[in-house]
């Protein structure tokens, strides 16, 4: 069975809160007695004090009453106080765990997650647990220390009622118990349903232009209204089989009353118990009662955190593609030969994307990677980075395989500038500085000059300091790919990995681009793919693919001469400008 494994693993996390929890438990200790003691004085009034005759001590025991009333009040306080604190550092904690284990993760995963989703597990699964688990664990500590204190009570005073109405109250247990799987599946299904009303909008925030561009608004509209309905009949489902427990539970724990109140009577007329007796038991009917109820909403908060944490553990426990062996190497540069060596390459469980490959490309060479679209560009370039390892052969720097190098250590070495840069939505001078956070302000002007980005940014309304928008949105294309270039410089780096870094400007901009990426080259070894014939005659060699294999390579006159499958495409690719 998994849900006690589940239970016990949350409760296994709530260990680094035990100060807390430990102090919350000994302010309950106390507080629980103490709340007995009003009750019970209600007994010592009626027998004592006024059928025993000795008025002079009712003012004395209402004080008595009061005093305890304070401390279980004031330790109460203290008791919801520790444990709430507990229940915060629990929530920060999971969702500082939930977001290093997805920065540790490869693109690869993050692309196949839905982005609503991810941020629904993250904000309000969290939540969910937070107030479920922690609540719900002082609640039911509470609750039953209070229930055994006052069956204790009740059998002290009158064994036999006692005894009697353990039975009703055992079969309440047993009935939410029964009940229990069944409402957790809905409560499952209802959060994965709340996941995807957030995937969904998230999707039309991400797709706005699209869907205003081809007047989808309805479509849209219906597909949100879908997932909104989805979740509110699952929601249902739970709603449902909770108003027929809880009413089941109230009614059986009901029967206590009756049972109190008639075993009560009966033996205070055969003069087995006192009138004081009766009284106190009618005081703790409720008591007794009370931890019946909750015991049920509890129970149902701790449904839901167990869903909710299903979902949570499904992140913190998906496998790590790329990890750092415990003897990883680090890189103090990445001047080096980099070869690959059979390399082959395949998405999941789909066919082979790359096959073959085996090159070697010394430091400072510049590589032009040429092909159809889907011929495997993008994937190679996936490769080096390690947003993904192969699946076959060995790729290696110097004389050491690539998965043997620690993955930060060979990314320092490394700068990507892809086919449309992303920009965080701060200023043009920290999306800059972000290729190197410790760059000096002159290093980032610096950078900005090289990548002939200082014109247009001293344009842009508050120069250097412009906000750009989330994602660069306040930008045109060809300048967010300039930031990008300057990003690159201001990295510095050994090698240098360009996806189609043209493809997304006009021409006009293109040529400022092109020369600033020339710049760029100069000294790093590069990979460039692109469809551009003026990028790749720069380059020292080219790689052609088709089909994930490398059917050509060569400097970029060389295969024009040579009249193959390269020229081909590029006579193509020129007849088509
Ligand atoms: N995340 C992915 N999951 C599954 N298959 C993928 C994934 N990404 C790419 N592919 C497949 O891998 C093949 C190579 O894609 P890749 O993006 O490397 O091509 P490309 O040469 O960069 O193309 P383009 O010139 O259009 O950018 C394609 O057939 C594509 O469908
Ligand atoms: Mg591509």
């Amino acid at each position: 069975m998994r849900e006690p494994n589940q239970t016990r693993r949350l409760l296994r996390e709530l260990a680094p809160y035990r100060r807390q929890l430990v102090l919350g438990l000994i302010c309950l200790l106390i507080a629980g007695p103490a709340a007995i003691v009003p009750t019970l004085m209600w007994m010592v009034v009626v027998d004592y004090v006024l059928l025993g005759d000795r008025i002079h001590w009712l003012v004395p025991s209402l004080l008595i009453a009061t005093a305890f009333y304070a401390v279980s009040a004031f330790f109460g306080a203290w008791r919801d106080r520790y444990f709430e604190f507990a229940g915060q550092a629990f929530i920060r904690d999971l969702r500082e765990r939930l977001f290093s284990k997805l920065l540790r993760q490869t693109p690869g995963y993050i692309n196949e997650q839905r982005s609503g989703d991810l941020q629904s597990r993250v904000i309000s699964d969290v939540d969910a647990v937070e107030s479920s688990l922690i609540s719900g664990f002082s609640t039911m500590a509470q609750e039953c220390y209070t229930f055994i204190l006052v069956l204790g009570a009740i059998i002290w005073i009158a064994p036999l009622v006692g005894a009697t109405v353990f039975v009703p109250l055992a079969i309440c247990f047993f009935v939410v118990r029964h009940f229990n799987e069944r409402m957790k599946a809905y409560y499952r299904a209802a959060r994965n349903a709340l996941g995807e009303v957030g995937a969904r909008l998230q999707e039309t925030v991400g797709g706005f232009a699209v869907i205003k561009g081809f007047n989808r608004q309805a479509y849209e509209q219906a597909h949100f209204t879908a997932a909104t309905d989805d979740h509110y009949k699952k929601a249902l489902k739970a709603v449902r089989l909770r108003t027929v427990i809880f009413p089941s539970i109230y009614s059986i724990a009901f029967s206590t009353n009756v049972i109190m109140l008639g075993l009560g009577a009966l033996l205070v007329y055969k003069g087995h118990f006192t009138l004081g007796g009766l009284v106190v038991l009618r005081g703790f009917w409720w008591q007794l009662n009370s931890p019946v109820r909750t015991l049920a909403q509890v129970n149902d908060l701790i449904q839901r955190a167990l869903a909710a944490s299903a979902r949570i553990y499904q992140v913190l426990d998906a496998p790590v593609a790329i990890e750092d062996k415990p003897d990883a190497r680090t890189l103090q540069h990445a001047r080096l030969p980099i070869q690959f060596d059979r390399v082959a390459f395949a998405y999941g469980a789909g066919g082979k994307v790359l096959d073959e490959l085996n090159f070697l490309v010394k430091p400072g060479e510049t590589i032009g990677l040429a092909g159809d679209s889907g011929a495997g560009k993008t994937t190679l370039l996936g490769l080096l980075a390690r947003f993904q390892d192969p699946t076959g052969g060995t790729i290696r720097v110097g004389e050491e395989a690539l998965t043997a190098v620690a993955e930060g250590s060979w990314r320092t070495h490394l700068a990507v500038v892809p086919q449309d840069t992303f920009l965080f939505n701060t200023s043009v001078f920290e999306n800059i500085r972000f290729g190197r956070p410790d760059a000096t302000d002159a290093a980032v002007y610096e950078a900005a000059d090289l990548a002939n980005a200082s014109g247009f940014i001293s344009r842009l309304p508050e120069g250097f300091k412009t906000v750009v928008g989330e994602r660069g949105v306040k930008l045109s294309g060809g300048q967010r790919q300039r930031i990008g270039v300057a990003r690159a410089f201001l990295a510095n780096p050994d090698i240098l990995l360009m996806d189609e870094p043209t493809s997304a400007v006009e021409p006009e901009s293109e040529q400022i681009i092109q020369e600033s990426i020339f710049a760029l080259m100069k000294g790093r070894t590069v990979f460039l793919s692109s469809h551009r014939p003026s990028l790749l005659r720069q380059t020292d060699r080219v790689f052609y693919l088709e089909q994930g294999r490398i059917v050509e390579s060569g400097p970029h006159d060389m295969l024009m001469t040579r009249n193959g499958p390269y020229a081909g495409m590029i006579r193509h690719w020129t007849e088509l400008d």
